[in-house]
């Protein structure tokens, strides 16, 4: 059994609102040997364990967006409650030359928030294109810009930034920042238009997936990514999304 089997036990330090529904957490400690991409499972007792991205590791924050039972929960907890966690799970992302393009779509955000304070911090170049639906659900746009990113956003609805889908703004940012490779987290649709987008353009790509899970560590087989899902980015079959992934690098 290794280490990132087992809970360690985490309170929580601060709590910031993003927006209407999501939150992120602040907790009281380090979490030793996390990547980008990475993630963990955090539990409640009587409640569950689910998985989050690591939304940075000095200390560990987690950015939750409210859907359902075991996010409403957390979302329910105050500074000084406790939240119980095992990780860092999975392959995150890997760095490839020096100017990175980083897609994010919904709570997405999140890890790309933690890959782009890494790469600034190595010197490198970031522009981040953010989509959602209107302008109520772009997540950590300040954040990015805050820690130095270029940021562009898109919503459906045109409530902020470029009206239309967040590959509209990511065939512009090839154009005009030529990016040496992509990375992404988002829902499939978005990743498989990603992966055609790159394959087109000859660029390397670095896509996080979500599938449903419940060991975190490859025993129970839930999260295996459906084919039809992976297809466009030519994930295998069999592929395991908390084992072999979340991120699928495609060079
Ligand atoms: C590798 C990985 C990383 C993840 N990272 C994050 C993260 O950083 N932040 C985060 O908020 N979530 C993240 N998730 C998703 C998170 O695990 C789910 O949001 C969680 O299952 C919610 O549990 P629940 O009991 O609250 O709702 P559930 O009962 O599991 O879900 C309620 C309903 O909401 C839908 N749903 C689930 N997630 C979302 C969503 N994000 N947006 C819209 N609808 C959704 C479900 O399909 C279901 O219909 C991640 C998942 C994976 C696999
Ligand atoms: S969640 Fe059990 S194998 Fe991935």
């Amino acid at each position: 059994m290794t280490l990132s089997t087992l809970h360690t036990v985490f309170h929580i330090k601060e709590i910031h609102s993003e927006n209407y529904r999501t939150k992120t957490f602040v907790l009281d400690a380090p979490l030793p040997g996390a990547h980008p991409g990475q993630f963990v499972m955090a539990w409640l007792p009587d409640v569950g364990e689910k998985p989050f991205s690591i939304a940075g590791a000095e200390p560990l924050k987690l950015t939750v967006v409210a859907v359902g039972p075991f996010s409403e929960a957390l979302h329910a907890l105050q500074p000084g409650d406790r939240v119980w966690v095992r990780g860092p799970l999975g392959n995150g992302y890997r760095f490839s030359g020096s100017r990175h393009l980083l897609v994010g779509g919904g709570y997405g955000a999140a890890p790309l928030l933690y890959l782009a304070e890494t790469a600034l911090a190595r010197g490198d170049a970031v522009q981040i294109c953010l989509g959602a639906r209107s302008a109520q659900d772009i997540l950590l746009a300040d954040a990015f810009q805050k820690v130095g990113a270029t940021v562009a956003i898109t919503t459906d609805d045109g409530s902020l930034g470029t009206k239309g889908l967040v590959t509209l703004a990511v065939g512009q940012a090839l154009e005009a920042f030529a990016p040496d490779t992509v990375y992404a987290c988002g829902p499939v649709p978005m990743l498989s238009a990603l992966a055609n987008q790159c394959r087109s353009a000859d660029l390397p790509c670095q896509l996080s997936w979500e599938a449903l899970m419940r060991c975190g560590i490859g025993l129970c087989g839930s999260c295996e990514l459906p084919v039809e899902a992976g297809k466009a980015a030519g994930v295998p079959s069999g592929w395991l999304t908390c084992k072999d992934g979340p991120v699928f690098i495609s060079e």
